[in-house]
């Protein structure tokens, strides 16, 4: 019997301004998304931007029904409209955050179990890694790529 270890790396700031001026951008981005979620059941107002590889920016929130599953994360909502525009072209970096009684949340918010699986799709279709910027008000937190959140991931080869 053997241990296997899995280890995550974690960049943290102690602020948004400690960030390189092209990661302040998309976060200012994702804040700005987070304003315009459609979130009335839950009021915790998610916003994420995604920086293309062709420098483009786009933006998701989430988006909540009364039919509460059929709701969407912002993350997702992001990713599969780039996927949806711009079918050729990676996702480099990620930019999350989330407001909650009109302050961004005190720690850091960790993509769900779902969107770490789509974003590990989209690494996966483009052969690159996506960066992904955690908001909140205490510090920032910077993983490399998708794998290091979802380390046990659904591999589609694994259908083949
Ligand atoms: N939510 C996101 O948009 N992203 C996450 O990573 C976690 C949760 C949304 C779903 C729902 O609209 C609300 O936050 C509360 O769970």
């Amino acid at each position: 019997m053997k241990h296997l270890k899995i280890i995550t790396e974690i960049k943290q700031y102690p602020n948004i301004k400690a960030l390189p001026d092209e990661e302040i951008e998309l976060l200012h981005k994702a804040r700005e998304a987070a304003k315009k979620s459609y979130a009335p059941y839950s009021n915790f107002k998610v916003g994420a931007a995604l920086l293309l590889e062709n420098g483009e920016i786009v933006t998701g929130n989430n988006q909540e029904n009364a039919a509460y599953p059929s709701g969407l994360c912002a993350e997702r909502t992001a990713i599969f409209w780039a996927n949806a525009q711009y079918p050729h072209i990676a996702i480099k970096t990620m930019a999350v955050t989330a407001i909650k009684k009109g302050e961004i949340i005190p720690s850091p918010l960790s993509p769900c179990g779902s969107c770490r699986q789509v974003m590990i799709e989209t690494e996966t279709r483009f052969n690159t890694n996506i960066k992904t910027i955690l908001d909140s008000q205490s510090e920032i937190w910077v993983i490399d790529c998708a794998k290091d959140l979802l380390p046990l991931f659904f591999y589609g080869k694994d259908l083949d």
